[in-house]
């Protein structure tokens, strides 16, 4: 599909995407409002467990400078902007909801609504109040009736402003970092409990379809899923094909399959679950990279070190492969596998120096075209992130941003990959001289 548009003389729109489709971008409460004090991160870091003993700390300011975001987003010619709401500020003490916090997020919603962009609202990102870690996390079961909770009120609380509900960030993500890989609080080692968490975390979520469901009929309810691109280190070599698919199984089949069947298949686990069935509206997925996994990689891993690629593998600062090709083969993967609409809730690069964006930015999104022209039905990109920010356990070293944020200062800076994301979202496409510029 051919368009022209008149902004810098006449530039051909060569990807288009189709009508009404989302571009926004994405963030989460901990690692851009500042001063979250009271949740399981804010107690990791201040014990200095993360990366040079750095603290979330003011973070970007956002809980104060949300306007100023706001207009920023609305520069980059978005219609979407997806940021969770923060449990330990809700409900900072067990029972005790804090209306103030929720007149806070409804203001926050009413200046998206006025600037007719979309909010997309997750309700778990990551962050636990520090009163459900002390009663054992995700691993205590009460857990999910605390969340539950928790859902019913802010989303009773909200239900006029917000269409689109993300239930759980990433929950495998969490799951494996927070109780295998022992990366992030409570720091957990083991597989058992991991696959622990993932069950609990599909009890939930399928739990909070309904919740939402009931108060507003409406509502669009998903997850954020991360996918990783697992393949064999050795393609020929029939064990590192069993890890790989081992990996793949637990961690991008294991909770989409329950919510697809309504039984819970994992090693130690096996359950129905069948009010989890059918509870996905669209399907939130996050996309970042591949790792190859076999016999060496799986030595690695259990150390921590996930990303062992072939030599000449083109890399962000965060060590991770650049793998356009991989986006397209994971939306076509899970479009066969859940057949619901497909909104990418997560995508992006750590890159100081804005080298590599751009080009990561267009490469991506024309996979993603090349998806949607094979009939996979995406409706919207959600970039990571709108500006740098705190990224957990590597603290503000990495830098996902289109805006460069000065922690010093709080100014935000655009980069050059953020004019190329506004010229994008404002022609609905990709022009032939992006392409030629960035690609060739
Ligand atoms: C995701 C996570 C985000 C962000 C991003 C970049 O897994 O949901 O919070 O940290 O990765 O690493």
């Amino acid at each position: 599909m051919i368009k022209w548009e008149e902004k810098g003389g006449i530039a051909m729109v060569k990807y288009a995407f189709p009508e009404g489709f989302f571009w926004g971008t994405a963030t989460a409460s901990h690692q851009v409002e500042g001063d979250n004090n009271n949740n399981d991160w804010w107690e990791f870091e201040t014990q200095g467990r993360v990366k040079d003993k750095q603290i979330s700390g003011k973070a970007c300011e956002h809980w104060n400078r949300y306007e100023e975001d706001f207009d920023l987003i609305e520069k980059l010619h978005n219609n979407a902007y997806r940021f969770s709401i923060e449990w330990s500020r809700i409900e900072r003490e067990k029972g005790k909801f804090d209306e103030s916090a929720i007149e806070h997020y409804r203001d926050m919603l009413l200046s998206l609504r006025r600037r007719n962009i979309e909010p997309f609202v997750t309700l778990h990102h990551f962050t636990n109040p520090l009163w459900i870690s002390r009663e054992g996390g995700w691993l205590n079961e009460d857990t999910i009736l605390y969340y539950l909770r928790y859902v019913e009120k802010v989303v009773s609380s909200l239900k006029d402003l917000v269409t689109y509900w993300t239930t759980i960030n990433e929950p495998n993500a969490y799951a494996f970092t927070s109780y295998l890989l022992g990366m992030f609080p409570p720091q957990g080692k083991s597989l058992k409990k991991m696959v622990k968490v993932i069950n609990s975390m599909a009890k939930a979520h399928g739990k909070a379809y309904k919740i939402i469901h009931d108060i507003n009929p409406n509502s669009q309810v998903s997850i954020a899923y991360n996918v990783m691109i697992m393949d064999p280190v050795n393609p020929n070599s029939v064990i590192d094909r069993k890890i790989a698919n081992f990996v793949d199984g637990i961690y991008n089949r294991l909770f989409i399959e329950t919510l697809i069947t309504g039984r819970f298949s994992g090693p130690f686990i096996k359950e129905d679950i069948p009010y989890a069935k059918d509870t996905l509206d669209y399907l939130g997925i996050n996309y970042y990279t591949r790792i190859y996994l076999g016999l060496k990689t799986l030595f690695l891993a259990l150390q921590n070190k996930l990303y062992d690629y072939p030599e000449g593998v083109e890399r962000s600062d965060f060590n991770w492969e650049i793998y356009p090709e991989g986006f397209y083969r994971v939306v076509k993967r899970f479009w066969e596998m859940v057949k619901k609409p497909i909104i990418i809730t997560e995508n992006g690069i750590s890159d100081a120096k804005d080298t590599k964006r751009s080009k990561y930015l267009i490469s991506h999104l024309i996979q993603l075209h090349r998806a949607i022209e094979e009939g996979v039905d995406i409706r919207g990109y959600l970039h990571w992130s709108l500006m740098d920010n705190f990224e957990w356990a590597d603290g503000f070293q990495q830098k996902f941003g289109l805006f460069e944020v000065n922690f010093q200062t709080q100014e935000r800076k655009w980069r050059e990959s953020a004019r190329i994301y506004s010229e994008i979202a404002k022609n609905n496409g990709i022009s032939e001289e992006l392409e030629k510029k960035y690609l060739s």
